[in-house]
């Protein structure tokens, strides 16, 4: 059972067990910052490897690249950010609380569901999913608060601004001068520096159309509803893929990415049941897009989106052609033909991705009249793969478990303990998601060169020679599937 309701259990696991903790904490914590400790930082690099090798490694027409995060001023003009990258918020007068406009409606009508107006409940959904097709969106949201005299959640006041756009990027200032000109933006997304690159990629990596180019990176956002967890932060890492095709291949190549990329959250041992994919509905596509699907995750906190897909067309290479001046288009040699590429884009968020991993695998499980948590994961994505353990602290087994502990470090992370009772150890480990435990005992050194190896789901036991342990833990991280 993993008996998540919201993200508590996750959130005191993390802190407790190494994996997320609040940024700069000591100070009282910057809000919807995180930081990740020991356990956190490698599955977080566990996840971005098994991203990185299906998107790079297993295909031999996908090239990556690293693009700084800091890009030229005109690059968010070119894309659409500086004028158009806004969240309608209103702020409540009273309790001086700004809320995304579209959400305050969204929890009103799920409160009118919540106490059975269904038929209210209906309409008010058509009103909110037709918003700013009509006229502007902050006017539309604007009259459905009024209409409706949806009162502030926190305060439950009736006294509200107008609604208004606000920008989500980050600006500071580049060089020692401090005029306006000079300033930057945090990219908002990593993609943009995959568009900027297509031409130096095309020209130094003997790549044709069709091809991708992958890269991983920081992002940041000047979220205004920032809570969740790393749900939604202010500073977050991408995983990003933008495929260029054909023009006219564009919808067929837009479906393969969306099945392929539901194929890898199964991949990586997400519980199907969990998983599903939601098209953008037409009247709500980005004005680039020519078809869009989130992969959405069961979070505890309901179904959100941990990925998108998006038909892109040939909007930001044609934006980018425009206000650089230099040409980006494509000269397909083989049929003499010049075209702008169409873009397939994967995109997916690293914290995102890794608080589904979490809660997917967190069990709490009854053994022997004790609760015991556990993160039953992808081996090949658990913090620390194996634990050694000394059955006592005897130099004669401290010896043997230290040589077995030295000899596997050169293929997987592991966690050598002597400390506390060996149920303890098994415990903490199983917090960490750690698949397969080592003791050596006396029998090891007495008896048969043989140690027990501890499985982390049935909490099964075998007794194996020390010479084979690497193969064992080797085979045990293929094909794992969750129970
Ligand atoms: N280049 C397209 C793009 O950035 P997006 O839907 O805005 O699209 C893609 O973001 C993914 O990035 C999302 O599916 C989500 O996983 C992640 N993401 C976006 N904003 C985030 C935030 N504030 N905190 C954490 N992850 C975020």
């Amino acid at each position: 059972m993993s008996n998540l309701d919201n993200l508590d259990k996750i959130v005191s696991l993390s802190k407790a067990r190494g994996f997320i903790f609040q940024s700069s904490e000591i100070y009282g914590g910057l809000s919807a910052v995180y930081d990740y400790g020991p356990l956190g930082v490698e599955l977080k690099k566990n996840i971005r490897d098994q991203w990185w090798k299906e998107m790079t490694q297993r295909h031999d027409n996908i090239v990556g690249v690293d693009a700084a995060i800091f890009m030229h001023p005109k690059v968010w003009e070119a894309s659409g950010h500086v004028g158009g990258f806004n969240d309608p918020m209103i702020d409540d007068k009273q309790s001086k609380k700004r809320y995304r406009a579209d959400m305050i409606i969204e929890q009103y009508i799920a409160k009118l569901e919540k106490d059975g107006k269904e038929d209210q409940a209906k309409e008010l959904q058509e009103q909110l999913d037709t918003a700013g097709s009509r006229k502007s969106l902050t006017e539309d949201l604007y009259d459905i608060i009024m209409e409706n005299e949806i009162r502030a959640p926190e305060s439950g006041a009736f006294d509200w601004t107008e609604v208004r756009q606000f920008n989500l990027m980050f600006k500071t200032q580049f060089g020692a001068t401090s005029s306006e000109e000079d300033g930057v933006y945090l990219r908002p997304e990593t993609a943009q520096g995959i568009f900027v690159n297509y031409k130096n990629v095309l020209d130094t990596a003997r790549v044709q159309v069709p091809f991708g180019i992958a890269q991983t990176g920081k992002a940041f956002r000047n979220e205004v509803v920032a809570r969740q967890f790393v749900f939604r932060m202010r500073e977050f890492e991408q995983m990003e893929m933008q495929y260029f095709v054909k023009p006219g291949t564009d919808q067929d190549s837009y479906e393969e990415w969306l099945q392929k990329r539901l194929a890898w959250h199964k991949s990586i041992g997400i519980r199907e049941e969990n998983l599903r994919t939601a098209p953008h509905p037409d009247d709500k596509l980005a004005h680039y897009a020519r078809a869009a699907a989130d992969i959405q995750y069961k979070y505890p906190i309901g179904w959100q989106e941990v990925e998108g897909i998006h038909n892109r067309t040939d909007f930001d290479l044609t934006q980018h052609q425009e206000f650089s001046g230099k040409k980006l288009d494509y000269y397909d040699q083989k049929n003499q033909e010049r075209y702008t590429p169409y873009v397939i884009e994967t995109s997916i968020g690293l914290d995102r991705c890794t608080l589904m991993v979490l809660c997917d695998a967190y069990r709490e499980e009854e053994v022997d009249g004790d609760e015991r948590v556990v993160l039953k994961m992808d081996p090949r994505l658990a913090p620390v793969q194996v634990g050694v353990f000394p059955l006592i602290k005897k130099p004669e087994l401290q010896e043997v478990a230290h040589k077995i502990d030295k000899d596997l470090r050169e293929e997987f992370t592991v966690q050598y303990d002597e400390s506390g009772s060996i149920g303890k150890r098994y415990r903490r480990l199983d917090e960490a998601g750690t698949p397969f435990c080592i003791t050596v005992d006396f029998d090891t050194i007495e008896k048969d060169d043989k140690v027990t190896i501890r499985y982390r789901d049935d909490m099964s036991q075998v007794r194996i020679p020390i010479e084979k342990v690497a193969d064992v833990v080797r085979d045990g991280m293929k094909g794992w599937s969750p129970s």
